[in-house]
């Protein structure tokens, strides 16, 4: 009979060291984690150390946001014995990537699943979970994302279990029966810095507040200006969050209530995200907390998923828009950045959301004031993230330009009129030239 006892017992025979049980990985073998506290850190620091020690080759390992200093994207030296390849990318892997040693996966962040699931042979599947119930189920904790996926997808199963995560109700599952290795490692969990809220980002998140009527959901992306959108919000009534990433400013907007998911017509009363991440606050909420529900990326990316939402708002950040409205969020010209996420899945979904809007929301310059991030043409060697098929709101400090629906002689004044008075002189004698304002 299978009781709390059996998956004790079961749970001693599977506990080994991380250095013992990533001994076992091979040359040549794949090895994979989910996105940022779903990686085992303890686990991953053991199979660069076995490469290394026993001087395996051809070992690769996948990645999505990366948040320890893998050693891989670290020492370019272990290229081709253990290399990085990286589903989206935050430091570690950014340098990597530029520095030549590190690969970088294009992808929708929705279709990681799938991708997973027809072009990649995984061997491991190493992942950082909660403690073990009486049931003996590990919770994946803070993260819906991939893991159902390469879990399905995964020769073997090893689990990292860090007391410290949060055990989240309505997240993916793995059970003792299911893993062939168990490995404990209680490490604070990682902490994202509070993005400043400056000046100009307070202005952007008042100018998309002002849109955004009560009853709405909401989708806020990475950086200070999705923020800063969120701390506007708090004089709101009945808003809803159906998020890739749950954030900071999202907890406030649940304690002062004015989320409380009653007018969402799916998962009503309950908040649904594909990961969390940030500081404790948000680790805490989400222990035992039935109104919390982080559930795979196919399902909570999925533009027709998000659609369903009346009056949903997306809300995301970028590097340069050029006079089309394309949008690129992950280049520096040649330099790598960032990866595509989940924007164009929420930019698609809002759009179709009956009343939806979704906005690209950034600074007029940067560095310092001296370049403009509305351009004539993107950067040489940039990547294009949104589409000018699919684009709809431009904002900066400056207003919001509303792209859809306009030409491009439209678009590219309406961009003028919200790029950096200091800019928009030369942008429109570029526009003039290129033939597109006539
Ligand atoms: N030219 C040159 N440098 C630029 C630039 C430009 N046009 N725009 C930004 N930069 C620089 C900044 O100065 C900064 O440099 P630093 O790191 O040396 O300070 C860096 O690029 C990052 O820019 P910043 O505006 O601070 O980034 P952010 O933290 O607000 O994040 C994105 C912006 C676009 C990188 C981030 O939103 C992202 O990764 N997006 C892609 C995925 C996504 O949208 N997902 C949504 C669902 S969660």
């Amino acid at each position: 009979m299978n009781t709390a006892r059996t998956y004790r017992k079961l749970y001693k025979q599977k506990l080994a060291t991380a250095e013992a049980l990533a001994e076992r990985v091979e040359s040549g073998n794949v090895v994979c984690s989910d996105i940022t506290l779903a990686q085992p850190s303890g686990l991953l620091n053991a199979l660069a150390q076995h490469v290394k020690k026993d001087g395996l080759t051809g070992v690769k390992q996948h990645t999505v946001l990366d948040v320890y200093p893998y050693e891989m994207y670290q020492n370019a030296d272990l290229l081709g014995s253990l290399t990085g390849i990286s589903w989206f990318s935050s430091g570690g892997a950014r340098k990597a990537i530029n520095g030549g040693y590190g690969d970088v996966m294009p992808c929708y962040y929705r279709d990681i699943p799938s991708l997973f699931e027809q072009y990649v042979d995984v061997d491991y599947f190493f992942a950082a979970v909660s403690p073990m119930d009486s049931h003996g189920y590990f919770s994946m904790s803070t993260v819906g994302s991939n893991s159902e996926a390469m879990m399905r997808k995964a020769k073997h199963i090893i689990v990292e279990v860090n007391k410290n995560l949060p055990r989240a109700l309505h997240s993916p599952m793995v059970h003792i029966s299911q893993v062939e290795g168990v490995c404990e490692n209680t490490i604070p969990l990682v902490v994202l810095p509070q993005a400043k809220i400056d000046e100009v980002s307070q202005t952007i998140g008042n100018l998309i507040a002002e849109q955004i009527p009560d009853g709405a959901t909401l989708q806020l992306g990475i950086g200070a200006v999705p923020d800063a959108v969120g701390m506007a919000l708090k004089n709101k009534h009945d808003l809803g969050i159906h998020t890739e990433m749950f954030t900071d400013s999202m907890v406030e907007l649940i304690e002062c209530g004015a989320v409380n998911n009653s007018k969402k017509p799916i998962h009503t009363g309950r908040t649904v995200a594909t990961f969390a991440f940030g500081s404790q606050r948000i680790y805490d909420l989400i222990n035992d907390n039935p109104a919390f529900e982080l559930l795979p990326v196919d399902y909570v990316n999925d533009p027709a998923v998000i659609a369903k939402h009346p009056n949903f708002v997306s809300i995301n950040a970028a590097l340069e828009v050029d006079f089309y409205g394309q949008v690129c969020a992950e280049a520096i010209g040649t330099k790598h950045v960032s990866g595509t996420g989940g924007q164009v899945d929420y930019v698609r979904g809002a759009v179709q959301s009956p009343g939806g809007m979704s906005f690209i929301a950034f600074p007029s310059t940067a560095k310092g004031g001296t370049v403009s991030k509305i351009v004539p043409m993107l950067t040489q060697g940039s990547v294009v993230t949104t589409s000018k098929n699919d684009v709809d709101c431009i904002v900066t400090e400056y207003g919001i330009a509303k792209l859809r629906g306009r030409p491009l002689s439209e678009r590219a004044k309406a961009l003028i009129s919200i790029a950096h008075p200091d800019f928009r002189d030369e942008l429109t004698f570029a526009a003039k030239k290129q033939n597109i304002i006539i």
